[in-house]
């Protein structure tokens, strides 16, 4: 029979290119959202590419009766939680709407999954390392001082975790992501940022399409080769596999300790200007861009060394990143002809 994997913010840009993965490799999937940050447009966009619709529950995970009973109704043998709050300046401005949304609703999920015997996987980030003194980052690099209530949760979110899998027997895996990036090939699931995007990849497809003037290139004075940053951008449909080989580690019971963290990342450092240039290459367009002052809260170079994933998960980054800009392109292209 088989397994049932629960997507909390199924209906987002992670979630969604997740829940297309799962189901690919023959899992059911229920999704739930309170669609918050999104519109029906991935949701709608993961029937499509699957040829089926998937349950989908609308719900608040910070309600706790709710999680409670969408965990009675249907029989969850992992959990994959990606509902939350993810602008980091907004975080900043606003701590507690973080930290109760955030930290609210991975309470109510960690609840229900000590109360089912669920497997948990939790969505983090390459932003708990802040700025590394070594790079690459291995899952044993040191975890610093966060520097947004965004970044904070995501650490004490992974904490949570740890300390329930130690106390009540659940198995769980945080997956720490460097910069996701692109869209699922069909071009029928992205990314749908909601006003002014604050990631550069949304930022330039929408420079490209005429929606912003210009983008702006956040410092070109950093200790770098170029002077622009560096980050190591993992494409969305290599992301999505990864969690399906972590929840499949975790059902099959092949994990060496109950609580595991890996990095998913391609181990390839790219600047800024690498990263415009690639794309204004693969897509043959100019792109209209100029150096402005450095955005506060940067760091300058991260990226990850993915060595415990391929030899743990057997999972490894295979998409080239022109493919994944052309990716992003053309899901840009996509959501442009709909409005
Ligand atoms: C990448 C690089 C910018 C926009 C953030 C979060 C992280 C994760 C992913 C999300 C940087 C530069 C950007 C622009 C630019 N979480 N840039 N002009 O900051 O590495 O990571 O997003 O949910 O937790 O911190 O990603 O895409 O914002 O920036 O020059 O208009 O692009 O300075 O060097 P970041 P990013």
């Amino acid at each position: 029979m088989s397994k049932t994997v629960l997507v909390s913010g199924g209906a987002g840009f992670i979630g969604s290119h997740v829940t297309v993965g799962l189901s690919q490799a023959g899992y059911d999937v229920v999704i739930a959202d309170n669609m918050s940050n999104c519109d029906e447009t991935n949701y709608k966009g993961v029937c499509a590419i699957l040829g089926k619709q998937l349950p989908f529950v609308k719900m608040d995970f910070c309600d706790a009766a709710a999680v409670d009973a969408l965990f009675n109704k249907y029989r969850i043998d992992a959990v994959i939680h990606f509902a939350a709050y993810k602008a980091v300046g907004e975080s900043v401005a606003e701590p507690l709407k973080y930290y109760k949304n955030n930290l609210g609703s991975f309470l109510n999920v960690l609840e229900a999954s000590r109360a089912h015997g669920t497997h948990v996987l939790f969505s983090s980030s390459a932003t708990v390392y802040g700025e590394p003194e070594k790079t690459p980052v291995t899952e044993e690099s040191p975890r610093q001082e966060a520097t947004s209530p965004y970044g904070n949760t995501k650490q004490m979110c992974e904490d949570f975790l740890r300390d329930c899998v130690r106390a009540y027997g659940i198995h769980g895996i945080a997956l720490r992501y460097f910069n996701p990036i692109g869209a699922h090939p069909s071009a029928l699931i992205g990314e749908l940022p909601r006003g002014v995007p604050n990631n550069l990849v949304p930022y330039i497809t929408q420079t490209a399409a005429g929606k912003r003037e210009c983008l702006s290139i956040f410092g070109n004075d950093y200790p770098t080769e170029d002077g622009t940053c560096l980050r190591d951008y993992i494409d969305i449909v290599d992301l999505a596999k990864a969690h399906v080989c972590a929840v499949t580690r975790m059902l099959e019971d092949k994990m060496d300790e109950p609580y595991e963290i890996f990095n998913i990342g391609t181990g390839r450092p790219v600047s800024v200007l690498e990263l415009v240039k690639a794309f204004e290459k693969v897509n043959g367009l100019k792109l209209n861009y100029k150096i402005a002052p450095r955005r506060a809260g940067d760091v300058t170079a991260i990226w990850a060394d993915p060595t415990l994933a391929e030899k743990k998960l057997g999972w490894k980054a295979t998409r080239s990143v022109e493919d994944t800009l052309a990716s992003a392109w053309a899901w840009e292209k996509h959501i442009a002809g709909k409005n």
